[in-house]
């Protein structure tokens, strides 16, 4: 990188205060110390510090990623990695956790001619030992302010095991719940994906990214993962440039302006060219539009994938067509070590991209303050006290309750009223092993609080009997028999029912987002018996639900909600937390929708709610609309809304506008509204969503209160990408709303003066 771009860059980025005083005194950001190293470099030494291996001296408790490095027999490879660490060809491990072999890997960098210290990178997306929601969850809160706090307490405890670099957020938008990854991201939208994002990084790198606390973040994947065709793993993409600049890659700007510094190419192709071999996205975008600073890794062997994808006729081919387009890193079995010499040496790869990687790699392990102290984060009396602590459980705790979603409440039927007899029924009732959700390899089962524990300590015991009633995808002899009775024996049914944590994550796209079919039979079983059920969902993705689930007295979405998750569904069943999350997706009615997502095109013919009309925009079985839409959700109180107001009508095109209405509670309990801005423009010089959320407000109404809330509207909140790839705003007419979800409110018309 040029060093006037890396200074533009950690200008543009902010992120002087990330810095180390040294730092800041050298041309490129790197301090003149570590500068002049890269001049006694071998070429060798050079891809040892662009080379991630997984960690093979502390594997993880549970494999997490297909075997990518057969550097080894499995016999010694611990051995081996020591020998490659000591002759400084290895930059980085991945996974490893433990203070004392993490020690004395550092001493064997130590080791090595130069010295250069060792990365440890791991996947804590939610969590290390303490596993808050799944990020869909946590995004449910439409707080991200609990996602910094979330991500804060996670980099205390995974630095206190000696990590210093976790490979998240992940913040791919999702718009195909099809996909498992909907699990690991903030949902579909462009915008609360993008506060969440910010909020994750701040989080992880707090405001010094040299405090021993503090990890480096990895915002991924880079880019456009969330738009796979059919919602299946691992697919192709057909995303427009346009599409990919407006949908996919706002997250990630806001990442990189809250910090992060670095990001991880992704699997999938843009366009026809795959995201680990794309110099237009990892050199046009990323550097020269953007001014990122920091590194690129590449996603598990996805630039020895170059070769499947048939863009690469080879590894060195594959090894070439990465490094030049900008994969600094490579997280895989040692491509670059094989292939690099050759390349550098026949000139395919230039010297400069090598140094230029370099360079990255070893301003990031600076600004981690790694070369002023190798065994930051590696401090085993943190390990021993730093971990699962009090206040990161109750952290995880406050966090699961706000990010439940209460869909229905026929009835009233919740909160449980005190004296009612309980029956707790379902697979995911009382399982320890589906609490945590996916990406939560250190968690150790039967540590989360299931929901049958948190009941039991919260209702008098003969109030609560617990019945499974089924496996999650297979009958039990007897289980509906069992069920059943139960059920007539109770005054209302918890049915807890839904997903294994492993049905969604990585890998795991489904043709269906049901409920699977022995748990949907033992639903209309305990439907028959005439008691009021309330189901509980634990999903990694938005489902279609059907029959006695979909027809239930009351739906809660629990998601996987990590440590604490019983407690705090108990605290929402019960009434001593109110329900105050919304849907960061859209529940369809039918899986067949899929992909579906609220800010969608208008087209031709667009389907007026409600409307029966045949030639529209729909399919001949269900209409255009959710079962549940983005944003909604429900308390335990009701709250209106008034008609929006605006302070003018003409937005003048470097002025703004507010937008206000009032909200109220005419319930008897206390309420948490999540209260939505949403604006449409009607006519552009392209198609344009027919909403599109820009602000959100999550605030506390008393029994009665009303508030009065504000938003301020500018052209900066009306920009889209236009033809020319630029983002850009026209003057004309737009639409407003303020509502509890994308699809409640009537709009107020505002117009955007001309320049
Ligand atoms: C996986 C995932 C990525 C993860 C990496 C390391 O394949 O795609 O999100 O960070 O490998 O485990």
């Amino acid at each position: 990188m040029s060093r006037r771009r890396l200074l533009a860059g950690i200008a543009v980025l902010g992120t002087t205060s990330l810095l180390p005083r040294s730092a800041l005194a050298a041309p490129n950001g790197l301090s003149p110390k570590i500068d002049a190293l890269i001049a006694k470099m071998t070429l060798e030494e050079k891809i040892g510090q662009l080379t991630l291996y997984p960690d093979e001296v502390r594997p993880t408790p549970r494999p997490i990623n297909p075997d990518i490095n057969a550097q080894a027999e499995a016999r010694d490879r611990a051995r081996f990695q020591y020998a490659e660490i000591r002759a400084g060809r290895v930059g980085a491990l991945l996974a490893g956790t433990g203070v004392a072999l993490g020690r004395d890997l550092q001493k064997a960098a130590l080791e090595s001619r130069l010295g250069i210290p060792l990365m440890f990178g791991a996947d804590v997306v939610h969590g290390l030992r303490t596993i808050f929601p799944l990020p869909i969850a946590l995004a449910a809160s439409f707080e991200p302010a609990l996602a910094e706090q979330t991500a804060r307490a996670a980099a205390q405890e995974m630095s206190a095991v000696g990590v210093h670099w976790t490979y998240a957020p992940m913040i791919d938008v999702a718009r195909d719940q099809r996909w498992g990854r909907v699990a690991e991201g903030s949902g579909e939208d462009p915008y609360l994906t993008a506060r969440f994002a910010e909020a994750y990084v701040r989080g992880f790198q707090g405001d010094d990214l040299t405090s021993p606390r503090s990890v480096a973040s990895c915002p991924k994947h880079f880019a456009g993962y969330g738009g796979v065709l059919g919602g299946m793993e691992y697919n192709a993409t057909d995303l427009s440039e346009r599409e990919l600049r407006q949908t996919h890659l706002p997250p990630f700007k806001a990442a990189f302006n809250a910090g992060a510094i670095t990001t991880m190419a992704a699997f999938n192709d843009i366009d026809g060219v795959p995201a680990s071999g794309n110099a237009k996205l990892l050199t046009g975008i990323l550097r020269d539009e953007w001014k990122f600073p920091g590194f690129v890794v590449s996603d598990a062997g996805s630039a020895e994938e170059l070769v499947a994808h048939g863009v690469a006729a080879d590894e060195a081919e594959a090894a070439a067509l990465a490094l030049n387009a900008g994969v600094d890193m490579n997280m895989g079995g040692g491509l670059y070590k094989r292939h690099l010499p050759a390349l550098v040496a026949s000139g395919k790869v230039p010297m400069a991209h090598v140094d230029e990687a370099v360079r990255r790699v070893l301003l990031v392990k600076e600004r981690l303050g790694l070369f002023d102290d190798p065994f930051r984060s590696l401090d085993p009396k943190r390990e021993a006290r730093e971990v699962r602590t009090p206040a990161a459980l109750a952290l995880a705790r406050s966090a699961a309750t706000r990010s439940v979603v209460l869909l229905k409440n026929e009835g009233n039927v919740l909160p449980l009223r005190k004296d009612a007899r309980v029956a707790l029924i379902g697979p995911l009732g009382d399982d320890p092993a589906n609490m945590d959700g996916t990406w939560a390899p250190w968690a150790k089962t039967g540590e989360a609080v299931t929901l049958a524990q948190g009941l039991r300590a919260a209702l008098p015991a003969d109030r609560l009997r617990v019945v499974k009633g089924s496996d999650i995808h297979t009958a039990l002899p007897g289980g509906i028999d069992a069920a059943v009775a139960a059920a007539r024996e109770a005054d209302i049914v918890i049915l807890a029912i839904g997903e294994g944590q492993d049905m969604s994550g990585e890998a795991r796209s489904r043709v269906e987002i049901t409920v699977p079919h022995a748990q949907q039979a033992l639903a209309d079983a305990v439907a028959a018996t005439g008691r009021p059920v309330v189901v509980v969902l634990g999903t990694g993705r938005a489902l279609a639900l059907h029959g006695a689930v979909r027809d239930a007295s009351a739906i809660v979405v629990g998601w996987f909600l990590g440590s604490a998750g019983g407690l705090a569904l108990a605290d929402v069943l019960t009434g001593k937390a109110a329900p105050s999350g919304r849907l960061p997706v859209s529940f369809p009615q039918d899986s067949g929708q899929q992909p579906f997502y609220y800010n969608h095109k208008s087209t031709g013919r667009p389907q007026a709610p409600g409307e029966a009309a045949f030639f529209k925009a729909r399919y001949v079985e269900v209409s255009n609309e959710a079962l549940y839409p983005f944003g909604f959700g429900l308390g335990y109180a009701s709250v209106t809304y008034g008609e929006p107001t605006l302070s003018s009508a003409a937005l003048p095109w470097d002025g703004s506008i507010e937008a206000t209405v009032e909200v109220r509670n005419t319930g008897t309990r206390p309420v948490e509204e999540v209260v939505q801005l949403y604006i449409r423009d009607m006519a552009a010089s392209v198609t344009r969503p027919v909403r599109e959320l820009k602000g959100f407000r999550k605030v506390t109404l008393a029994p009665g209160e009303a508030q009065r809330i504000r938003f301020t509207i500018a052209r900066k909140d009306l920009t889209f990408v236009g033809s020319d790839l630029t983002w850009q705003a026209e003057a004309g007419a737009f639409d407003l709303w303020i509502a509890p979800s994308s699809a409640a409110g009537r709009p107020v018309r505002f117009m955007l003066g001309k320049a």
